[in-house]
């Protein structure tokens, strides 16, 4: 259509390349926000190499039908990620259909999209089974239209090695990048992605002080979703394990009464947590901002379509550090060479430098011991953080906060298995999660210390304070976590100006759909494999079936669930009076259910262990119930779910299941076994939430 391509049309990029004067325009399918920061580094590594500016665009806001009018001397760059069982990301969907749809020669044996330049960095996680299946697919549809490659397709494995991955992919694309385009590196130069401003005076109701989206302050209304997370009061939340157990299990109920938030049984939910003080103190002091932490600062994009600010601002120093960037991801490689020219002495220099370019030493010392940045610029300083920083041992750097703001990525929001159902719990989402806490990590250097999951360590403390409980925290003079996290300020007063109960917490949050769902009828045989916090989407399935049940048996009396198929739980934990999640619902499901709901316990640290003395696994039980399993499998047509760790767990579910049906169907699991669970996995009849 003529709108289609004419100007000011702001679905056409192709237009918006031209007006900008762009020869680089870079689509992400990023659902978590990493592929998003790898293609800004991309834009940002072409403007100082070749003085290249581009855009940066998310594929979900324009239109693809003139694919084949991108000038010659342009090039497009496609960062996709792979999501789930080889799906795109949502704002990729589109883009997909539309490659998927135009890829056909031209009559005249000429391609469509002759001439036209890519690069693809492809973003996955090797544990899956569609290892970058988009990123793949991406390219064999753009070459198969007659585009051509620059480069060799970049593949980073989220499981690993992605920024490894990344680095050792971009130099050769960016050697073949100057060839094909015929640009000279040197031409760019370091200018700055933001101006920071320190504003002296400004109202306060107007600075954001943890907000997620600049709506919370306008009250303009909008849906919530990932890029406006909902506030919700924590209504109720509880520890898990019973007493004595060495970890934290946290179980959260999250408000979303009058939101607008629906959700169904095995969605996602995302929560958007803080950084725990005593890393914002560190930042703060090794920044040296502490003396003016609470400043109201400006931040403005000296180049909008190039990095937008990535939080919502005015807002303050410590708000930045607390609550919008990742300052406890290990620090990246590339980061630490950036930094190194503000160290405060060459020692610290040198230190940073070496990291940079040793990717052994870096391994060594800053992989393996999960050093966060300020740890490391202490390190390179010379600092002892063993100790608790204070202003008097942390040496201040001189670095400037636009450097902060563009090296350190956005704060990402964790996802959960929601452990409720909608039926039971209209207003609510449950959540289950166990904290994360990391011991015994090689070269950690620092004795005794432990690394603590950013979001787990935050609901664990939103637990505390929702009690009324002191967070046990001994500072001094070593740091025992877990770390206490000043919860947002909008978490403990609510939105500007509302009433607000006694220890009521907002924590923000979204909701993400999934296809982890129970067949709609409930005839249907149901299998469920969720060992530890595995269990957590479980929980709502057998919840959502408990619902149902009691609404046929009030419409149908007490025989209402006769022809209904048996649902079956395989459950693993340590031991029985330790970590049994949920230990006292089960049986009352069970009741509710009238006998349809089974449940097998693998408790793997307690007695009976296999007669060679080792541990008693799910996949033992389901081993020991391979007749019914069959049977409920080939001839009743079964559903199969997995949910927990996708490595050994999930793997060793899967091999007993193929022996099981190999066996059934008189061969072995590799052959006939195989068979059964491709056409398990085709039909949709067996499907996975795993996470590594
Ligand atoms: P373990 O920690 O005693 O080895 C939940 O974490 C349960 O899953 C625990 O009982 C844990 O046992 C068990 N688990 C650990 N590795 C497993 C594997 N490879 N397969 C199945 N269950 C496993």
């Amino acid at each position: 259509s003529k709108l289609a391509n004419g100007h000011g049309n702001p679905r056409n990029f192709v237009s918006k390349m031209k007006e900008g004067k762009k020869r680089i325009v870079i689509f992400y399918g990023s659902q978590t926000g990493t592929a998003e920061e790898y293609a800004i580094r991309i834009a940002k590594e072409a403007k100082t190499k070749f003085g290249l500016t581009s855009l940066v665009c998310d594929p979900e806001e324009y239109d693809f039908e003139n694919l084949d009018q991108v000038p010659e001397d342009c090039c497009v760059f496609f960062v996709m990620a792979t999501y789930g069982e080889g799906e795109p990301t949502d704002n990729a969907v589109q883009l997909m259909q539309n490659l998927e749809d135009e890829s056909f020669e031209f009559s005249n044996g000429s391609h469509r999209l002759d001439g036209l330049k890519y690069v693809v960095f492809a973003l996955g996680n090797k544990t899956y089974e569609h290892y970058n299946a988009i990123g793949r697919k991406v390219d064999t549809l753009l070459t198969d239209m007659g585009a051509t490659k620059i480069g060799e397709r970049g593949e980073g494995d989220d499981d690993k090695s992605m920024e490894e991955d990344y680095l050792e992919w971009k130099d050769g694309m960016w050697k073949a990048f100057s060839e094909a385009m015929g640009v000279e590196e040197g031409q760019g130069g370091d200018t700055p992605d933001f101006a920071v401003t320190e504003l002296d005076s400004h109202p306060p109701e107007k600075v954001y002080l943890g907000e997620l989206s600049a709506r919370a302050l306008t009250r303009t209304k909008g849906i919530y979703d990932g890029k406006n997370p909902y506030p919700s009061a924590v209504k109720h939340s509880r520890e898990l394990f019973q007493a004595g157990a060495e970890r934290n299990c946290v179980h959260a109920e999250l408000d979303i009464e009058g939101s607008g938030i629906t959700y169904q049984h095995g969605d996602h939910v995302g929560v958007w947590p803080s950084n725990p003080d005593v890393e914002v103190d560190r930042m703060l002091y090794v920044l040296g901002l502490y003396g003016k932490k609470d400043a109201v600062i400006n931040i403005d994009s000296l180049d909008p379509a190039l990095a937008k600010v990535p939080f919502p601002v005015p807002t303050t120093y410590a708000t930045v550090l607390r609550h919008y960037i990742d300052i406890c991801a290990v620090a990246g490689r590339q980061m630490l060479g950036v930094l190194s020219k503000f160290a405060p002495h060459p020692k610290a220099e040198a230190f940073l430098k070496s990291l940079n370019s040793d990717k052994e030493e870096y391994s060594n010392i800053v992989t393996n011991g999960c050093f966060k940045l300020g740890e490391v610029l202490q390190l390179a300083a010379g600092d002892d953080i063993k100790l608790c920083p204070t202003p008097d041992n942390t040496t201040a750097w001189a670095i400037p906060f636009d450097i902060i703001v563009s090296s350190i990525p956005r704060l990402q929001p964790r996802f959960y298995s929601i452990s409720s159902s909608p039926k039971l719990y209209p207003n609510a989402i449950h959540l289950t999660a166990v904290v994360l806490k990391y011991d015994s990590i090689p070269n950690r250097l620092v004795e005794s210390r432990f690394v603590y999951g950013v979001a787990t360590n935050f609901l664990l403390n939103v637990k505390y304070a929702a009690n009324g409980e002191t967070a046990p925290f001994i500072a001094e003079p070593v740091i025992s976590e877990p770390a206490h996290v000043s919860l947002p300020k909008y978490a403990i007063e609510g939105p500007r100006g509302a009433h607000i109960e006694d220890n009521i917490y907002k924590i923000p949050i979204h909701v993400r759909r999934s296809t982890f769902r129970l067949p709609a009828n409930p005839k249907i045989p149901v299998i469920m494999v969720g060992p530890g916090t595995g269990v957590a989407p479980f929980r709502g399935f057998v919840q959502e079936r408990v619902a149902l049940a009691k609404r046929s048996i009030e419409k149908n009396g007490p025989d209402a669930l006769a022809d209904w198929g048996s649902i079956t739980l395989f459950y693993g934990c340590r031991k029985s009076n330790e970590d049994f999640l949920y230990k006292e619902e089960w049986p009352q499901y069970a009741e509710e259910l009238k006998g349809k709901f089974k449940m097998h316990c693998a408790f793997s640290r307690e007695p009976p262990y296999k007669p060679d003395g080792s541990k008693i696994y799910v996949q033992d039980l389901i081993w020991e119930e391979r007749e019914t399993i069959a049977k409920a499998i080939l001839e009743g047509k079964a559903y199969v779910y997995i949910c927990g760790d996708a490595k050994a767990m999930s793997r060793a579910v899967e091999d007993t299941l193929a022996r099981i049906l190999g066996e059934a169907k008189g061969g072995n699991a590799e052959v006939e076994g195989a068979a059964e669970m491709k056409i398990l996995k085709e039909r949709s009849r067996l499907l996975l939430d795993v996470w590594s």
